[in-house]
């Protein structure tokens, strides 16, 4: 029976993986407060409907940062597809192109981005951890434009792995021939071999090596979106990595407004960390957020259908985003405004 919904993919992925693949897709730092409070979080806001609206037809393509998608929902970028399935993120990004959205590729992805881009018939962006070597981060760089991704993603957020208790305990390590492919040859484990720690000055720098254009992920406060201004990022994603780095960290849906409001409108804001349903989605826009990421719930899909299985993750959340729109009386992305949420 198909899944009804996307945690009914989470219980069946669980059953399929092992369980220190599944360890590592699914847990969070330390105690994983941030990653429960990603979810908690969602639960507080309480929605304001508008009624007897005429909502037969509902309109949700857009853009993100000037690439068009068929909603606002984005796949967030996430590392090892490989241990979900064979064709690892081949497979991903066969499934989210039939969705009509587009893919944040990883640097920790088990397939080259060069590969991921021939398999791909949607848009793509690129995610980047620098390596130490600033002209190793260049050539990875550089390959990702020429293989036309359209956008570079910054993440800010993981100058170190956040402590992830079940991977120690598991002594998790990526095995065989699912191993990370875009530094393949140039650095042997991207944790351990990165080392340089990344600066503001390092979003400068970026702006040099590439025409595209550049988003800082995983800002949590108004102080460091002011910061991703004045530095030139063209768009910002809050996120805190799905819980995953500093435990205790604000859920990012909590984040989101401050940074919204800091913004004003001069860039793109983004929001990633506990999407699971459209209702979700709808309070992330309602907050401000132009689009969302989901992480987790692509993992699960690929897990139990390969690209099917992401298209119908994605499919799911569509149709939950669609119902939700009509029963709030807010048939448009530009319909969807503060006055849908009462914050308590
Ligand atoms: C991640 N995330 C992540 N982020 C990033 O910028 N580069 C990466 O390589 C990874 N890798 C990664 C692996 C796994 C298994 C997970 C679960 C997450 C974080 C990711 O982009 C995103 O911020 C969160 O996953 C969003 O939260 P949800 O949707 O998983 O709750």
């Amino acid at each position: 029976m198909d899944p009804i919904n996307i945690l009914e993919y989470e219980a069946l992925a669980q059953a399929r993986l092992e369980r220190a693949s599944w360890d590592y897709y699914q847990g969070g730092s330390e105690d994983e407060t941030t990653l429960r409070e990603n979810r908690a979080a969602f639960a507080r806001i309480r929605l304001r409907p508008r009624v007897l609206v005429d909502s037969s037809v509902i309109d949700m393509k857009t853009t993100v940062m000037g690439t068009p998608v068929s909603m606002p929902i984005l796949v967030a970028p996430t590392a090892a597809h490989g241990l979900a399935h064979p064709d690892g993120e081949c497979a991903t990004v066969r499934g989210v192109g039939a969705a009509h959205t587009l893919m944040v590729v990883s640097t920790v992805a088990t397939r080259a981005a060069t590969e991921v881009a021939k398999a791909a018939t949607g848009p793509l962006w690129f995610q980047l951890y620098t390596h130490r070597s600033l002209e190793v981060t260049a050539r990875l760089v550089q390959r990702a434009e020429e293989s036309g991704y359209r956008a570079l993603v910054l993440t800010a957020d993981t100058p170190l792995l956040g402590r992830r208790e079940r991977d120690l305990r598991n002594n998790f390590e990526l095995v065989n021939d699912v191993s990370f492919a875009n530094y393949r040859g140039e650095m042997d484990h991207p944790d351990k071999d990165r080392h340089r720690f990344d600066t503001w000055e390092t979003v400068d720098w970026l702006r040099t090596q590439t025409k595209m254009p550049l988003l800082v992920k995983g800002i949590l406060t108004a102080e460091d979106a002011l910061l991703a201004l004045d530095h030139g990022a063209h768009g910002i994603i809050v996120s805190n990595h799905g819980g995953r780095q500093l435990d205790g960290a604000i859920a990012s849906i909590e984040a989101l407004p401050e940074v919204v409001e800091a913004v004003a409108g001069r860039c793109e804001v983004l929001v990633d960390g506990g999407i699971r349903r459209g209702t979700d989605v709808l309070k992330a826009l309602t907050l401000g957020a132009r689009a969302v990421l989901v992480g987790r719930p692509i993992l699960w899909g690929l897990t139990v259908n390969g690209a099917e299985g992401v298209h119908h993750v994605l499919e799911l959340l569509r149709a939950e985003l669609t119902l939700a729109m009509r029963l709030a009386g807010r048939p448009t992305l530009a319909s969807i405004d503060r006055s849908l949420v009462k914050l308590s």
